[in-house]
């Protein structure tokens, strides 16, 4: 998919320059031509000779230097590329393209280029979530930069939080999809997916029957569209799409947390079949058969995801698509459905059992907006996917 695409690689000075080495082993894989360009502070991680053994390319560190000048100027090496991606992006690097200085070449060539920009920010969580830092980061947005990352989890520095660069599949994903011209190129696109599972005991659960057939379809047909689609799947039995982010999850909880956690995203699409409750006084360890009567289980709540995310007043997606598998009067549970849960669109299908549409190939969906309900012929559930990842991108054009 990226044969023979360009890509100038700025690798800043954090810690997750590391995994900056394996991004370029993974693009040269996958066809692409790397060029990198290492900032004085990014040359303390790793070396300039590591860099070109994996690039295969001449390494650019200085802005003054007359050999380069010579061979290719900066501004040539701005532009030359299809796509700039800035991994790791450190605050420093951020303020500094947000701030539209040109001190050194990393920030000279950010200023010169007139391509599309990917940054993949990763810092210290304090640094992330410092006012200076999240302003950079809306000034770069409205500038059109791109931005992967940074994810939550355990940091080099021993803090926990928001700060960890993304990891190398996800940049992929991101380079892919903002290479990819489509109408929804550089649009991120959450999906979920599947059933999901609530425990009982350590060895038994509560599911559903669903495959998760729609939603990989949707994740897909968004992804051909140029969309960035985060893919957070329950137990499906569809294997989950390669070309994006996917997160695995299990339970309601968990599926909320993920999808809290992928934010912010311009469209969410809520295809899961999430479980509406959990068992409350689920075991610790197996429930035993001994003869002390049957077990008492308590159900509590799950939270609703789509309900959560369209009430939001907050970086709320500017377009929620909820789905209403209904076996009675479709229609009106439908758009009360949407209603109720605030969402944009419903995709309201007839799930009895005659329709065959649960765990079948294809579908008979009707689309329920502020305009009204609009039924679409029956078809494959690749073809509704296609037909409503077109229509999002209309939406969000
Ligand atoms: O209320 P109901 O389950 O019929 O709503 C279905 C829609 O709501 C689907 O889009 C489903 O993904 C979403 N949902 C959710 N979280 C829940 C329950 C449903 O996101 N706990």
């Amino acid at each position: 998919m990226l044969e023979n695409k360009h890509i100038l690689l700025i690798v800043g000075g954090g810690i997750a320059a590391f995994k900056s080495l394996d991004l370029v082993r993974r693009l040269r894989e996958r066809g692409a031509q790397v060029t990198p360009v290492l900032t004085k502070a990014g040359s303390e991680f790793v070396t300039p000779l590591s860099l070109a053994a994996l690039s295969a390319s001449k390494i650019y560190q200085d802005l003054f230097n007359l050999t380069d000048e010579a061979e290719m100027g900066h501004i040539e090496l701005s532009r030359a590329a299809d796509l700039i991606v800035v991994a790791p992006a450190t605050a420093d690097l951020m303020a500094k393209m947000a701030g539209g200085h040109a001190n050194d070449l990393a920030s000279t060539l950010l200023l010169a280029t007139d391509n599309r920009v990917l940054i993949a920010p990763s810092m210290n969580v304090r640094m992330w979530t410092h006012p200076a830092t999240q302003r950079n980061l809306a000034t770069l947005q409205d500038d059109g930069v791109l931005v992967v990352g940074p994810n939550e989890g355990d940091m080099a520095c021993g803090e926990y939080g928001p700060g960890r660069m993304a990891e190398v599949p996800e940049i992929i994903a991101s380079i892919d999809a903002s290479l990819t011209d489509g109408p929804l190129s550089g649009k991120h696109v959450l999906v979920t997916s599947g059933p999901t599972h609530e425990s009982i005991d350590p060895v038994r659960y509560i599911a559903n029957r669903s495959s998760g057939a729609q939603g990989t379809a949707i994740a897909k047909a968004l992804a051909a569209l140029g969309a960035d689609v985060t893919f957070v799947t329950g137990p499906a039995d569809i294997a989950p799409p390669m070309d994006m982010t996917v997160v695995q999850v299990q339970t309601a909880q968990d599926m909320l947390e993920a999808v809290q956690a992928a934010r912010p995203a311009d469209a969410a699409v809520f295809a899961a079949a999430v479980a509406d409750w959990h068992v409350a006084n689920a075991g610790d360890s197996k429930i035993k058969k001994d003869g002390a009567g049957l077990p008492q289980l308590e159900f509590a709540e799950n939270p609703d995801i789509l309900a959560t995310v369209s009430q939001m007043t907050k970086d709320r997606p500017k377009l929620v698509v909820g789905f209403a598998a209904e076996t009675d009067d479709l229609i009106a549970n439908a758009t009360a459905k949407r209603l109720r849960k605030q969402c944009d669109w419903i995709v309201a299908n007839d799930v009895s059992p005659e329709t065959g549409i649960m765990g079948g190939s294809e579908n008979a969906v009707t689309l329920i907006s502020d305009q009204g309900a609009e039924s679409w012929p029956r078809m494959t559930k690749d073809a509704v996917a296609a037909t409503l990842a077109a229509r999002i991108a209309e939406a969000l054009a």
